[in-house]
């Protein structure tokens, strides 16, 4: 293993090298099945991290690697010139799943991607410019997207960053009502903050938003690129609340555990940009018909195998039995929370997630905190983990807090 975090030292990032040694990550990983993750010596791992929600429908799900492989023997990248029926056939099913009028799709190639598409979009519909954006929101790290992100640690070294930005707390409609004006294009928002630590909004809240930006004539922009497709119970998660946005971004999971790509789905008034231009947003790969036809099979596969209804029944049973824990060691956890099954711990201190999620490592367990948040464990299996598998890392996260509990007056002094 060496030779690979040495690699990473020589001809990548030193840094990164000495972060995985210091955290004991030091295996390399080799292949993976269902809901595991198995390491170049045969040693298996729960994943409980999911790519950080890439592996909704597990690794390597046998459709959508066979969908991968035809594909890939007709056509994997698009000639650009003649038109694509694989795009076509997504942003089809697409339309038909997403809620209301959400009609007509972009493809890229990530969740940041999606997200630059959408706040142009926004835009260039209004011909507004303010956006409006959350603490501690993560939207990706391109300039558009790292714009609107809400961690000054990630945007501190690139400033200036894109104009007219204005962020409120999140959650708080009154924080963002006070800020809405005629120069909004936009308002941009996760219906479950990830990265920001695993938090759910107020039932009030995604339709608060609504209804401000109806109000105002601004967009809403939902980011589901974490939150979609199927953690959180929904196949979407703005289908909780009966919220319909204007814009909505997909990427992670819809490449099905099997290919990178990226969508953004909007409304018809918020496609309008097209009219003066049909090529005024392009991606040379986005939309390729390998991509493509990964994310068919992918939302197929979500959808036959019951996915959604799976994490809201497994939800149902593990927080409870999570939050048994968190009583059992409230000096060291002080929530937890969540929806289906995407779930954060949120511990007493920061230094303590990095050390249960070495701890969890040494028992074959991955999981990993948020990154605007590193007092919050993320919990985000593949929506295929077996009830046994979820038991078995309630047992090793109870012997993971215990032996947090032996150090931990040592290690945060
Ligand atoms: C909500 C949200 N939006 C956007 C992104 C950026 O996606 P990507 O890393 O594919 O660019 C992420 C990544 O974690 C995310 O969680």
């Amino acid at each position: 293993m060496e030779d690979i975090l040495g690699g990473y030292e020589a001809y990548m990032n030193p840094s990164l090298a000495r972060t995985y040694r210091f955290m004991g990550l030091d295996h390399a990983e080799y292949t993976g099945h269902g809901a595991v993750v198995v390491d170049t010596d045969g040693v298996e791992y729960i994943d409980c991290a999911g790519g950080y929600g890439v592996f909704v429908q597990g690794y390597r799900h046998p459709r959508i690697v066979q969908a991968a492989h035809e594909q890939l023997d007709l056509m994997p990248l698009s000639s650009r010139i003649l038109v694509s029926p694989r795009q076509v056939e997504l942003a089809k099913r697409l339309q038909e799943l997403t809620p209301g009028d959400l009609s007509y799709s972009f493809f890229c190639n990530s969740g940041t991607e999606a997200v630059e598409a959408a706040l142009k979009f926004a835009r260039a519909s209004t011909g507004r410019t303010t956006i409006i954006a959350t603490d501690g929101a993560f939207h990706g790290k391109t300039y558009g997207s790292l714009s609107v992100s809400g961690r000054d640690l990630y945007q501190a070294p690139f400033k200036p960053l894109v104009p007219d930005v204005i962020r409120v707390p999140y959650g708080d409609l009154q924080a963002l009502e006070a800020v809405m004006s005629d120069q909004v294009a936009a308002v941009i928002v996760e219906p479950i903050q990830g990265e920001g630590g695993v938090i759910v909004p107020p039932a009030s809240y995604l339709p608060g938003i609504r209804s401000l930006c109806d109000q105002f004539g601004a967009a809403m922009i939902a980011d589901e690129v974490q939150t979609g497709i199927g953690h959180t119970g929904r196949l979407f998660a703005v289908e909780h609340s009966g919220v319909v946005p204007d814009l909505m971004c997909l990427a992670k999971a819809l490449g099905g555990g099997v290919m990178p790509i990226g969508a953004v789905v909007g409304r018809p008034w918020v496609w309008k940009l097209f009219d003066e231009s049909p090529l005024i947003h392009t991606s040379t790969f986005g939309g390729n018909p390998l991509a493509c036809r990964v994310g068919i099979e992918a939302l197929n596969v979500t959808i036959d195998e019951h996915l959604p209804e799976r994490a809201a029944a497994l939800g149902e049973w593990f927080i409870p039995e999570l939050e048994r824990l968190q009583r059992q060691h409230p000096d060291l956890v002080s929530e937890v929370r969540g929806r289906g099954l995407m779930i954060g711990l949120e511990f007493t201190a920061p230094g303590i997630g990095g050390m249960v999620m070495s701890e969890l490592f040494q028992r074959h367990v991955l999981a990993v905190y948020t990154l605007n948040n590193e007092r919050v464990l993320r919990l985000l299996p593949p929506l295929v983990i077996e009830k046994d598998q979820l038991e078995q890392v309630l047992g090793h996260l109870s012997e993971a807090l215990a032996a947090v509990e032996l150090v931990k007056d040592d290690l945060l002094a």
